[in-house]
């Protein structure tokens, strides 16, 4: 039943979080300037540091890193094992199309992942067909998110633009006009928690 419980009150966090768009933590917006020389003071406007340790387990929040909306997720053990078993379905299961180029810390080891920790997703949040926000859908199946997905639903994001759907690790659907999985961008740790994007 407490199971029952919480896992509820999380999902409702998931739906807020969805719903509201801008979610709880935001970093600050720093503008970007193209460059091909770009200054120092530059380069260090162009990085975001934020303390992932901030996003309770099994919540997405939404931070800005160039003027981009980022999704960082806490994935929990049960959220990380929805990843398994269906790679078929997925249009780029492995993360080897070009897009991924900019994410250098991306090896064999990570690829189902799609990131360092395997806890933390760290994606950019516009799907990759028209730029929408997609919605945090985690738990398996419709009992939830009703038609909005399909009857095999493996938890994760939706599109309600046009309907693109991606797994917990933002890999994109077959079936779904988003051409690509949520892109990834070049981040480190600085300290065991606190994530330095850019
Ligand atoms: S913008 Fe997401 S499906 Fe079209």
């Amino acid at each position: 039943m407490s199971d029952q419980v919480d896992q509820s009150r999380r999902n409702m966090l998931f739906i807020a979080a969805g719903g509201l768009g801008a979610v709880a933590v935001a970093a600050t917006a720093i503008p970007f300037v193209g460059s091909m020389f770009p200054a120092a003071d530059t380069l260090a406007a162009s990085k975001t540091e934020f303390d992932v340790a901030t996003v309770e387990e099994g919540q997405v929040v939404v931070i800005q890193w160039q003027g981009k909306p980022v999704f960082i997720t806490h994935r929990n053990q049960a959220l990380l094992a929805q990843l398994d078993g269906h790679d078929d379905l997925l249009k780029d299961p492995e993360s080897k199309a070009i897009e991924e180029v900019s994410a250098t810390w991306l090896n064999d080891k990570n690829r189902k992942y799609r990131s360092i920790k395997p806890e933390y997703l760290i994606v950019v949040a516009s799907c990759t067909h028209l730029g929408c926000i997609p919605l945090y859908k985690p738990s398996k199946g419709r009992e939830e998110w009703g038609n909005s997905v399909p009857e095999d639903w493996v938890g994760g994001w939706h599109c309600p633009c046009h309907g693109s759907l991606y797994d917990l690790s933002a890999r994109v659907i077959k079936g779904s006009p988003a051409p690509h999985n949520l892109h990834l961008m070049p981040y480190k740790y600085k300290t065991d928690t606190t994530v330095v994007i850019g």
